[in-house]
C-alpha cells in the first residue's frame, strides 16, 4: 500500500489515481491521522499531497509528528514539498513571486526522480511560497526561474519532494518521476485488475460467510452490475438480484439486464415488470421534485415487496451496494472507521433496511470499476455506460410522464446516442441527454404538409465529475445527422434544438 496524505482533496485523489495507475495499490488518508495507525496500515511508500495552503498560513495542516522518522519512503509534493523542508530544517519564504500554470523545470541533476528526463521539462506549478534552501544532506536536483528549490532529494533516507505537480496531465514526464519514487521505495507492480477482482471476490466471501444470503438492487448502470456480479463470484446463488423495471429506461437497457447481464454472469435475477405501477403514480405530475420522490418512493415499495418474497426462502442479511471510494473519501470514511453510509445509487434505498452492507468497490475509482467489469466479461454497452439518472426518462419529460411521450423519447434518445457513437465522441463527452419538451408545440413543415409537433432538445456536455459541465462543441455534421434523423424517424418531433448553457448556471438535466 501507497498512503496518499490529503492536505487537500482534489490532488490527493488524482495522486491515488495516477499511483494506482503505476499498477500499485493506493489509499488516501487525512492529514490529521496519527503515524501509528499509518504505519498500522504497513505502507511502503507515503506520498504528501499538495494544497490550498501556505505552510506558513494559520491553521496550515500540519505533517503528521514523526512521520519523517519512520523510515518509510516519502515524496512531498507541492504543499507536501515545502512541509518536508520546513519540518527537516530547510527554508521556506514567501518571495512574493508565484508561479502558477506551465512552467520551465531545469533539471540540475537527474538523481532518482528525475533520472533519463530530458534537462528542460514543462511542468505544472501552483504555489505561492517558495524553498529557498533544502535540508540538510538533500540534493538539489531541479529549479525554476523563480524557484532555485524545485526538487530535492536524499535517496539515502529515502526522502523525496518536488514543487510541481507530477500527477497533472499537463506536467511532462509526471508519471515518470512517480514511478522513479515507486521504484525507489520498492513497490512493485502488482494491483493488477486480475488481482482486484480476485481480492474482492475473496473480502466478500470473508464477509458473508459460507451461509449467508444477499440481495442487491440492479439499475442498469455499471456500478451495480459490477458490484453484483463481484459478489456472484463469491456466493453464487445465495445473492438474489432484484431489478425493478420502472419502465423509465431506454431503449434497449432492460434488455440488457434481464439478457445480456445475467448470461454474462449467471445472476441469480427477479425482474419486476412495474412501468404500469410508476405510470399510474406519475399520473398527471409535473413538477420535477414531486416526480423524483414520487419515483423514489415506488421503488422502495416494490424492492421491499421483493425483499419479502425473498426472505420467504430463508433470512437475508446482507445488501449490495455499488458505493465507489471517492463516495468513501468524500463522507470521511477514507480513515477506515465504522462510517457507513447509504448511498443513494439506486432510486434511493432507505436507510433503515436492517441489512450489512457489502460495498465490494469501496476501494474502487469509477475507470477501475469499469476495467473490472470488462475483467468479469460484462456487456461493454453495460460497461461503458455514460452517467444515467435513477430517476431515468421520468425526469427528462417536461411536462407529464405518459407512456407515449416516453416512447417518443426513447426512439429520439436512441437516435442521438447511435450518432454520437458512430462519430467516437463517447468518451470525449460526459454525457447527453435528451429531453421532450412534451408541452410545447411548434409548427413544420414535412412533405407537403404542416406539422404542429414537438422540439427535443439535446443536452451534450464534457466533464470531469458532474460538478460542474460545459456544453460539448459537437461538429456540426454529427448535429446535422441527428437532428435529420430524429425528425424524420420520429413523427411527433418536428424541431430538434441544442442546449448551449454551462453548469452553474444551468444543471445537466433539464429537472
Ligand atoms: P445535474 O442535473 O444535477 O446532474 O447537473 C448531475 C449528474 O447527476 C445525474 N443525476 C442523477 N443521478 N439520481 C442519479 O442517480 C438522480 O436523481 C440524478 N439526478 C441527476 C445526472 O445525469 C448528471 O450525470
Amino acid at each position: 500500500t501507497v498512503l496518499v496524505v490529503d492536505f487537500g482533496a482534489q490532488y490527493a485523489q488524482l495522486i491515488a489515481r495516477r499511483v494506482r495507475e503505476c499498477h500499485v495499490y493506493s489509499e488516501i488518508v487525512p492529514s490529521s491521522m496519527p503515524v501509528e495507525e499509518m504505519l498500522a496500515r504497513k505502507p511502503k511508500a507515503i506520498i504528501l499531497s499538495g494544497g490550498p495552503s501556505s505552510v506558513y498560513a494559520e491553521g496550515a495542516p500540519a505533517v503528521p509528528r514523526g512521520l519523517f522518522e519512520t523510515g518509510v519512503p516519502t515524496f512531498g509534493i507541492c504543499y507536501g514539498f515545502q512541509a518536508m523542508a520546513q519540518a527537516l530544517g530547510g527554508e521556506v519564504a514567501h518571495t512574493g513571486v508565484g508561479e502558477y500554470g506551465g512552467t520551465e523545470l531545469t533539471v540540475a541533476r537527474e538523481g532518482v526522480l528525475l533520472s533519463g528526463l530530458p534537462s528542460a521539462l514543462k511542468v505544472w506549478m501552483s504555489h505561492g511560497d517558495s524553498v529557498v534552501a533544502a535540508p540538510r544532506g538533500f540534493a538539489v536536483t531541479a529549479s525554476t526561474a523563480e524557484t532555485p528549490v524545485a526538487a530535492f532529494e536524499d535517496p539515502a533516507k529515502g526522502l523525496y519532494g518536488v514543487q510541481f505537480h507530477p500527477e497533472v496531465l499537463h506536467s511532462e514526464h509526471g508519471q515518470a518521476v512517480l514511478k522513479h519514487f515507486l521504484d525507489a521505495a520498492g513497490c512493485r507492480p502488482n494491483w493488477t485488475m486480475l488481482n482486484i477482482v480476485e481480492d474482492a471476490v475473496t473480502a466478500v466471501q470473508a464477509q458473508i460467510g459460507p451461509e449467508g444470503r444477499a440481495i442487491c438492487a440492479l439499475s442498469g448502470g455499471v456500478d451495480s452490475a459490477v458490484a453484483a456480479a463481484i459478489v456472484q463470484r463469491a456466493i453464487g446463488d445465495r445473492l438474489t438480484c432484484v431489478f425493478v423495471d420502472h419502465g423509465l429506461l431506454r431503449k434497449g437497457e432492460a434488455e440488457q439486464v434481464e439478457r445480456d447481464f445475467v448470461a454474462a454472469t449467471g445472476v441469480n435475477l427477479r425482474v419486476v415488470d412495474a412501468a404500469d405501477r410508476f405510470l399510474d403514480a406519475l399520473s398527471g405530475v409535473t413538477e420535477p421534485e414531486e416526480k423524483r420522490k414520487i419515483i423514489g418512493r415506488e421503488f422502495i415499495r416494490v424492492f421491499e415487496d421483493e425483499q419479502r418474497a425473498i426472505m420467504k426462502d430463508g433470512p437475508v442479511d446482507f445488501l449490495v451496494q455499488g458505493t465507489l471510494y471517492p463516495d468513501v473519501v468524500e463522507s470521511g470514511g477514507g480513515t477506515g472507521t465504522a462510517n457507513i453510509k447509504s448511498h443513494h445509487n439506486v432510486g434511493g434505498l432507505p436507510e433503515d433496511l436492517r441489512f450489512e452492507l457489502v460495498e465490494p468497490l469501496r476501494t474502487l475509482f469509477k475507470d477501475e470499476v469499469r476495467r473490472a467489469g470488462e475483467e468479469l466479461g460484462l456487456p461493454p454497452a453495460m460497461v461503458w455506460r455514460q452517467p444515467f439518472p435513477g430517476p431515468g426518462l421520468g425526469i427528462r419529460i417536461i411536462g407529464a410522464v405518459t407512456a407515449d411521450r416516453l416512447d417518443i423519447l426513447r426512439e429520439a434518445d436512441a437516435i442521438a446516442r447511435e450518432e454520437l457513437s458512430r462519430a467516437g465522441l463517447d468518451r470525449e463527452i460526459w454525457q447527453c441527454p435528451v429531453v421532450l419538451l412534451a408541452d410545447v408545440r411548434s409548427v413544420g413543415v414535412q412533405g407537403d404538409g404542416r406539422t404542429y409537433g414537438h422540439p427535443v432538445v439535446l443536452r451534450p456536455v464534457t466533464s470531469e465529475d458532474a460538478m460542474t459541465a460545459d456544453w460539448a462543441r459537437v461538429p456540426y455534421d454529427v448535429l446535422s445527422r441527428i437532428s435529420t434523423r430524429i425528425t424524420n424517424e420520429v413523427r411527433e418531433v418536428n424541431r430538434v434544438v441544442i442546449d448551449v448553457t454551462s453548469k452553474p448556471p444551468g444543471t445537466i438535466e433539464w429537472e
